[in-house]
Protein backbone atom coordinates (compact mmCIF):
# COMPACT_ATOMS: atom_id res chain seq x y z
CA UNK A 1 0.00 0.00 0.00
CA UNK A 2 1.53 3.19 -1.05
CA UNK A 3 1.04 5.89 1.60
CA UNK A 4 2.67 9.87 1.90
CA UNK A 5 3.04 11.90 4.55
CA UNK A 6 4.02 15.46 4.73
CA UNK A 7 3.81 18.90 5.79
CA UNK A 8 4.66 22.76 6.03
CA UNK A 9 5.94 24.40 8.72
CA UNK A 10 3.85 27.05 10.02
CA UNK A 11 7.20 29.21 10.70
CA UNK A 12 6.87 32.55 8.46
CA UNK A 13 4.57 33.54 5.58
CA UNK A 14 4.23 31.24 2.47
CA UNK A 15 5.78 31.33 -0.25
CA UNK A 16 5.57 29.89 -4.05
CA UNK A 17 8.94 27.88 -2.92
CA UNK A 18 6.67 25.69 -0.58
CA UNK A 19 3.92 25.46 -3.42
CA UNK A 20 5.84 24.34 -6.05
CA UNK A 21 8.30 22.13 -3.77
CA UNK A 22 5.94 20.29 -1.60
CA UNK A 23 2.08 21.94 -1.83
CA UNK A 24 1.91 21.51 -5.43
CA UNK A 25 2.44 17.48 -5.17
CA UNK A 26 0.27 17.08 -2.18
CA UNK A 27 -2.28 17.95 -4.41
CA UNK A 28 -1.17 16.28 -7.29
CA UNK A 29 -0.35 12.74 -4.84
CA UNK A 30 -3.57 12.59 -3.13
CA UNK A 31 -5.44 10.82 -5.27
CA UNK A 32 -2.64 7.89 -5.63
CA UNK A 33 -1.74 7.48 -2.39
CA UNK A 34 -3.20 7.28 1.20
CA UNK A 35 -2.49 10.64 2.28
CA UNK A 36 -1.50 12.47 5.48
CA UNK A 37 -0.69 15.94 5.70
CA UNK A 38 0.84 17.96 8.94
CA UNK A 39 1.50 20.91 10.18
CA UNK A 40 4.55 20.87 11.89
CA UNK A 41 3.75 22.98 15.23
CA UNK A 42 6.33 21.13 17.11
CA UNK A 43 8.91 21.85 14.60
CA UNK A 44 8.12 25.82 14.13
CA UNK A 45 8.75 26.37 17.95
CA UNK A 46 12.84 25.70 17.78
CA UNK A 47 12.93 28.78 16.85
CA UNK A 48 11.02 31.44 18.98
CA UNK A 49 7.54 32.11 18.06
CA UNK A 50 5.07 34.59 18.88
CA UNK A 51 2.53 32.74 20.28
CA UNK A 52 -0.63 34.74 18.77
CA UNK A 53 1.74 34.19 15.48
CA UNK A 54 2.31 30.71 16.05
CA UNK A 55 -2.10 29.88 16.51
CA UNK A 56 -2.64 31.89 13.11
CA UNK A 57 -0.01 30.79 10.91
CA UNK A 58 -0.93 26.76 11.95
CA UNK A 59 -4.19 27.66 10.64
CA UNK A 60 -3.03 29.41 8.16
CA UNK A 61 -1.28 26.66 6.59
CA UNK A 62 -3.94 24.25 7.36
CA UNK A 63 -6.27 26.37 5.45
CA UNK A 64 -3.56 26.35 2.30
CA UNK A 65 -3.85 22.83 2.40
CA UNK A 66 -7.66 22.70 1.93
CA UNK A 67 -7.51 25.99 -0.38
CA UNK A 68 -4.48 24.26 -3.00
CA UNK A 69 -7.52 21.44 -3.16
CA UNK A 70 -6.68 18.99 -0.81
CA UNK A 71 -9.89 16.90 -0.31
CA UNK A 72 -10.38 16.11 3.25
CA UNK A 73 -12.78 13.71 3.16
CA UNK A 74 -9.92 11.46 1.07
CA UNK A 75 -6.93 12.41 2.89
CA UNK A 76 -6.17 13.22 6.78
CA UNK A 77 -4.95 17.22 7.72
CA UNK A 78 -4.22 17.47 11.19
CA UNK A 79 -1.99 19.46 13.53
CA UNK A 80 1.47 17.83 14.90
CA UNK A 81 1.06 19.11 18.48
CA UNK A 82 -2.78 17.32 18.04
CA UNK A 83 -1.41 14.21 18.30
CA UNK A 84 0.83 12.89 21.09
CA UNK A 85 2.53 9.86 19.35
CA UNK A 86 4.69 12.68 17.61
CA UNK A 87 6.20 14.07 20.76
CA UNK A 88 6.39 10.62 22.08
CA UNK A 89 8.09 8.75 19.04
CA UNK A 90 10.25 11.90 19.28
CA UNK A 91 12.17 11.13 22.11
CA UNK A 92 12.71 7.71 21.18
CA UNK A 93 14.30 8.32 18.26
CA UNK A 94 16.52 10.65 19.51
CA UNK A 95 18.04 7.92 21.49
CA UNK A 96 18.90 5.73 18.14
CA UNK A 97 20.40 9.18 16.59
CA UNK A 98 23.91 9.85 16.80
CA UNK A 99 25.31 12.74 18.09
CA UNK A 100 27.28 12.89 15.05
CA UNK A 101 24.81 12.39 12.07
CA UNK A 102 22.54 15.68 13.30
CA UNK A 103 26.00 17.38 13.48
CA UNK A 104 26.32 16.92 9.90
CA UNK A 105 22.78 18.54 8.91
CA UNK A 106 23.17 21.00 6.70
CA UNK A 107 20.48 22.66 7.96
CA UNK A 108 20.91 23.06 11.34
CA UNK A 109 24.46 24.62 10.31
CA UNK A 110 22.99 26.93 8.19
CA UNK A 111 20.16 27.79 11.00
CA UNK A 112 22.37 28.10 14.07
CA UNK A 113 25.77 29.57 12.30
CA UNK A 114 26.36 33.22 14.12
CA UNK A 115 23.30 32.81 16.64
CA UNK A 116 23.40 32.70 20.46
CA UNK A 117 21.16 31.08 22.20
CA UNK A 118 20.20 28.41 19.50
CA UNK A 119 17.65 25.96 21.39
CA UNK A 120 18.96 22.28 21.59
CA UNK A 121 15.83 20.89 19.80
CA UNK A 122 16.95 22.71 16.66
CA UNK A 123 19.67 20.10 16.44
CA UNK A 124 17.96 17.23 17.41
CA UNK A 125 14.43 18.45 15.21
CA UNK A 126 15.45 15.69 12.59
CA UNK A 127 15.24 12.80 14.93
CA UNK A 128 11.31 14.32 15.49
CA UNK A 129 10.45 14.84 11.47
CA UNK A 130 12.04 11.25 11.26
CA UNK A 131 9.37 10.26 13.77
CA UNK A 132 6.65 12.01 12.11
CA UNK A 133 7.24 9.98 9.07
CA UNK A 134 7.48 6.96 10.57
CA UNK A 135 4.48 6.60 12.82
CA UNK A 136 2.20 6.47 9.62
CA UNK A 137 4.68 3.67 7.93
CA UNK A 138 4.93 6.71 5.11
CA UNK A 139 6.35 4.63 1.68
CA UNK A 140 6.57 8.12 -0.01
CA UNK A 141 7.69 11.74 1.50
CA UNK A 142 7.18 14.75 -1.41
CA UNK A 143 9.92 17.46 -0.07
CA UNK A 144 11.50 20.34 -2.19
CA UNK A 145 15.18 19.29 -2.29
CA UNK A 146 16.52 20.74 0.94
CA UNK A 147 15.00 17.95 2.95
CA UNK A 148 16.33 15.28 1.30
CA UNK A 149 19.27 15.16 4.01
CA UNK A 150 16.83 14.77 6.49
CA UNK A 151 15.07 11.91 4.75
CA UNK A 152 18.33 9.88 4.43
CA UNK A 153 18.64 10.27 8.04
CA UNK A 154 14.92 9.04 8.53
CA UNK A 155 15.65 6.14 6.23
CA UNK A 156 19.13 5.11 8.02
CA UNK A 157 17.21 5.92 11.60
CA UNK A 158 14.32 3.33 10.46
CA UNK A 159 16.74 0.30 9.24
CA UNK A 160 18.68 0.67 12.52
CA UNK A 161 15.42 0.55 14.62
CA UNK A 162 14.46 -2.30 12.30
CA UNK A 163 17.45 -4.02 12.98
CA UNK A 164 17.50 -3.58 16.36
CA UNK A 165 14.58 -4.46 17.77
CA UNK A 166 12.61 -5.75 14.82
CA UNK A 167 10.99 -4.50 11.62
CA UNK A 168 8.98 -1.81 13.21
CA UNK A 169 8.85 0.98 10.30
CA UNK A 170 8.25 1.01 6.40
CA UNK A 171 11.14 2.72 5.24
CA UNK A 172 10.59 5.81 3.32
CA UNK A 173 11.29 6.97 -0.35
CA UNK A 174 11.49 10.99 -0.64
CA UNK A 175 9.60 11.89 -3.94
CA UNK A 176 11.52 14.85 -5.17
CA UNK A 177 10.08 16.97 -8.32
CA UNK A 178 12.78 17.10 -10.91
CA UNK A 179 10.62 20.60 -11.58
CA UNK A 180 10.00 23.17 -8.57
CA UNK A 181 12.53 21.20 -5.98
CA UNK A 182 14.58 24.01 -5.55
CA UNK A 183 12.78 27.35 -6.08
CA UNK A 184 15.64 30.12 -5.74
CA UNK A 185 15.09 33.75 -4.77
CA UNK A 186 14.31 36.55 -7.80
CA UNK A 187 16.81 38.70 -6.97
CA UNK A 188 19.65 35.68 -6.76
CA UNK A 189 19.32 32.54 -8.89
CA UNK A 190 21.62 31.16 -6.02
CA UNK A 191 19.61 31.58 -3.07
CA UNK A 192 16.83 29.63 -2.23
CA UNK A 193 13.66 31.67 -2.54
CA UNK A 194 12.90 32.14 1.34
CA UNK A 195 10.80 34.41 3.65
CA UNK A 196 13.90 34.73 6.04
CA UNK A 197 15.54 36.82 3.36
CA UNK A 198 15.30 40.60 3.84
CA UNK A 199 14.36 41.59 0.20
CA UNK A 200 10.63 41.05 0.34
CA UNK A 201 11.21 41.73 -4.03
CA UNK A 202 13.23 38.37 -3.79
CA UNK A 203 10.08 35.89 -3.13
CA UNK A 204 6.56 36.17 -4.27
CA UNK A 205 4.05 35.12 -0.98
CA UNK A 206 0.89 33.11 -1.66
CA UNK A 207 -1.07 35.89 -0.47
CA UNK A 208 0.52 38.30 -2.52
CA UNK A 209 -1.53 40.69 -4.47
CA UNK A 210 -1.95 40.48 -8.49
CA UNK A 211 -0.39 44.07 -8.42
CA UNK A 212 2.70 42.97 -6.20
CA UNK A 213 3.12 39.69 -8.10
CA UNK A 214 3.48 41.57 -11.40
CA UNK A 215 6.11 44.49 -9.88
CA UNK A 216 8.08 41.47 -8.44
CA UNK A 217 8.63 39.62 -11.35
CA UNK A 218 9.31 42.26 -13.47
CA UNK A 219 12.08 43.20 -11.42
CA UNK A 220 13.13 40.05 -11.35
CA UNK A 221 16.88 39.61 -12.03
CA UNK A 222 17.56 38.03 -15.51
CA UNK A 223 20.96 37.85 -17.58
CA UNK A 224 22.12 39.89 -20.66
CA UNK A 225 21.72 37.13 -23.23
CA UNK A 226 17.91 37.79 -24.29
CA UNK A 227 16.63 34.19 -24.66
CA UNK A 228 14.16 32.48 -22.70
CA UNK A 229 16.36 29.34 -22.60
CA UNK A 230 16.38 26.82 -20.08
CA UNK A 231 19.98 25.94 -19.16
CA UNK A 232 20.83 26.35 -15.38
CA UNK A 233 24.63 26.42 -16.02
CA UNK A 234 24.20 29.26 -18.30
CA UNK A 235 21.28 31.12 -17.56
CA UNK A 236 20.40 30.66 -13.85
CA UNK A 237 17.84 33.07 -13.01
CA UNK A 238 16.05 32.69 -16.22
CA UNK A 239 15.93 29.08 -15.74
CA UNK A 240 14.27 29.53 -12.27
CA UNK A 241 11.71 31.74 -13.61
CA UNK A 242 11.27 28.53 -16.40
CA UNK A 243 10.57 26.01 -13.44
CA UNK A 244 8.53 28.67 -12.12
CA UNK A 245 5.72 29.27 -15.53
CA UNK A 246 6.67 25.47 -15.98
CA UNK A 247 4.60 24.57 -12.68
CA UNK A 248 2.06 27.04 -12.77
CA UNK A 249 1.39 26.23 -16.36
CA UNK A 250 1.56 22.59 -16.49
CA UNK A 251 3.68 22.59 -19.24
CA UNK A 252 7.00 21.29 -20.04
CA UNK A 253 10.36 23.59 -19.33
CA UNK A 254 10.97 22.56 -23.36
CA UNK A 255 7.09 24.11 -24.06
CA UNK A 256 8.06 27.30 -22.41
CA UNK A 257 11.13 27.76 -24.53
CA UNK A 258 9.39 27.32 -27.68
CA UNK A 259 6.36 29.47 -26.39
CA UNK A 260 8.59 32.44 -26.10
CA UNK A 261 11.02 31.84 -28.75
CA UNK A 262 12.36 34.90 -30.47
CA UNK A 263 10.39 37.51 -27.86
CA UNK A 264 12.22 39.18 -25.22
CA UNK A 265 12.39 38.77 -21.27
CA UNK A 266 9.67 41.38 -20.70
CA UNK A 267 7.10 39.29 -22.56
CA UNK A 268 7.98 36.43 -21.08
CA UNK A 269 8.05 37.95 -17.07
CA UNK A 270 4.83 39.25 -17.95
CA UNK A 271 2.58 36.36 -19.34
CA UNK A 272 4.45 34.80 -15.91
CA UNK A 273 2.73 36.91 -13.65
CA UNK A 274 -0.31 36.06 -15.39
CA UNK A 275 0.05 32.65 -15.20
CA UNK A 276 1.01 32.83 -11.52
CA UNK A 277 -1.85 35.03 -10.39
CA UNK A 278 -4.56 32.69 -12.00
CA UNK A 279 -3.58 30.02 -10.37
CA UNK A 280 -3.02 32.14 -7.13
CA UNK A 281 -6.31 33.98 -7.13
CA UNK A 282 -8.70 30.64 -6.70
CA UNK A 283 -6.51 29.51 -3.85
CA UNK A 284 -6.88 32.73 -2.44
CA UNK A 285 -10.35 33.48 -2.41
CA UNK A 286 -10.97 29.78 -0.85
CA UNK A 287 -8.11 30.52 2.09
CA UNK A 288 -10.19 33.39 3.45
CA UNK A 289 -13.15 31.46 3.05
CA UNK A 290 -11.46 28.80 5.55
CA UNK A 291 -8.80 30.17 7.48
CA UNK A 292 -10.71 31.21 10.49
CA UNK A 293 -14.02 28.69 10.17
CA UNK A 294 -15.41 26.04 12.21
CA UNK A 295 -15.48 24.20 8.99
CA UNK A 296 -11.29 23.76 9.30
CA UNK A 297 -11.57 23.41 13.29
CA UNK A 298 -13.80 20.24 12.05
CA UNK A 299 -11.64 19.39 9.37
CA UNK A 300 -8.82 19.51 11.76
CA UNK A 301 -10.33 17.90 14.73
CA UNK A 302 -11.16 14.75 12.28
CA UNK A 303 -7.78 14.51 11.12
CA UNK A 304 -6.16 14.44 14.32
CA UNK A 305 -8.56 11.46 15.26
CA UNK A 306 -7.72 9.40 12.03
CA UNK A 307 -3.71 10.62 12.20
CA UNK A 308 -3.56 9.58 16.25
CA UNK A 309 -5.48 5.89 15.46
CA UNK A 310 -2.40 4.99 13.27
CA UNK A 311 0.44 6.83 14.71
CA UNK A 312 -0.84 5.42 18.36
CA UNK A 313 -0.60 1.81 16.70
CA UNK A 314 3.25 2.15 15.35
CA UNK A 315 4.10 4.06 18.40
CA UNK A 316 2.76 1.29 20.67
CA UNK A 317 4.37 -1.28 18.35
CA UNK A 318 7.73 0.61 19.34
CA UNK A 319 7.16 0.85 22.53
CA UNK A 320 6.86 -3.04 22.84
CA UNK A 321 9.62 -3.87 20.84
CA UNK A 322 12.25 -1.88 22.84
CA UNK A 323 10.70 -3.54 25.82
CA UNK A 324 8.76 -1.06 27.69
CA UNK A 325 5.72 -2.64 29.70
CA UNK A 326 2.76 -2.39 27.34
CA UNK A 327 -0.77 -3.65 28.33
CA UNK A 328 -3.15 -4.87 25.20
P1 LIG B 1 9.63 23.70 5.38
O1 LIG B 1 8.45 24.11 6.16
O2 LIG B 1 10.87 24.53 5.45
O3 LIG B 1 9.24 23.60 3.86
C1 LIG B 1 8.06 22.88 3.47
C2 LIG B 1 8.31 22.17 2.15
O4 LIG B 1 8.52 23.14 1.12
C3 LIG B 1 9.73 22.87 0.47
N1 LIG B 1 10.35 24.14 0.09
C4 LIG B 1 10.77 24.44 -1.14
N2 LIG B 1 10.73 23.74 -2.28
C5 LIG B 1 11.23 24.32 -3.37
N3 LIG B 1 11.79 25.56 -3.38
C6 LIG B 1 11.86 26.31 -2.24
N4 LIG B 1 12.40 27.52 -2.28
C7 LIG B 1 11.33 25.74 -1.06
N5 LIG B 1 11.22 26.17 0.22
C8 LIG B 1 10.61 25.19 0.91
C9 LIG B 1 10.58 22.10 1.47
O5 LIG B 1 11.56 21.32 0.85
C10 LIG B 1 9.54 21.26 2.17
O6 LIG B 1 9.25 20.08 1.44
N6 LIG B 1 11.38 19.90 8.14
C11 LIG B 1 10.35 20.31 7.18
C12 LIG B 1 8.94 20.12 7.70
C13 LIG B 1 8.66 18.73 8.16
C14 LIG B 1 8.40 17.62 7.33
C15 LIG B 1 8.20 16.51 8.21
C16 LIG B 1 8.32 17.44 5.93
C17 LIG B 1 8.62 18.30 9.45
N7 LIG B 1 8.34 16.99 9.47
C18 LIG B 1 7.91 15.23 7.73
C19 LIG B 1 8.04 16.15 5.46
C20 LIG B 1 7.85 15.07 6.34
C21 LIG B 1 10.55 21.77 6.86
O7 LIG B 1 11.11 22.51 7.62
O8 LIG B 1 9.99 22.19 5.68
Amino acid sequence: KKRILSGIKPSGDLNIGGYLGALSQFVKYQHEYESFFFVPDLHAITVAQDPKELNQRSREIAAFYVAAGIDPDKSAIFLQSQVSAHAELGWIMETQAHFGELNRMTQFKEKSDGKEGVSSALFTYPALMASDILLYQATHVPVGEDQTQHLELTRDLANRFNTRFGKTFTVPEAIVQDIGARVMGLDDPHKKMSKSNPNKASYILMLDEPSVIRKKFSRAVTDSDGQVRYDWEEKPAVSNLIEIYSVFAGETTAAVEKRFEGQGYGAFKKELAEVVIAKLEPIQQRFHEVVNSPELDEILKRGAQKASEEAGRTLRAAQKAMGFVTFN
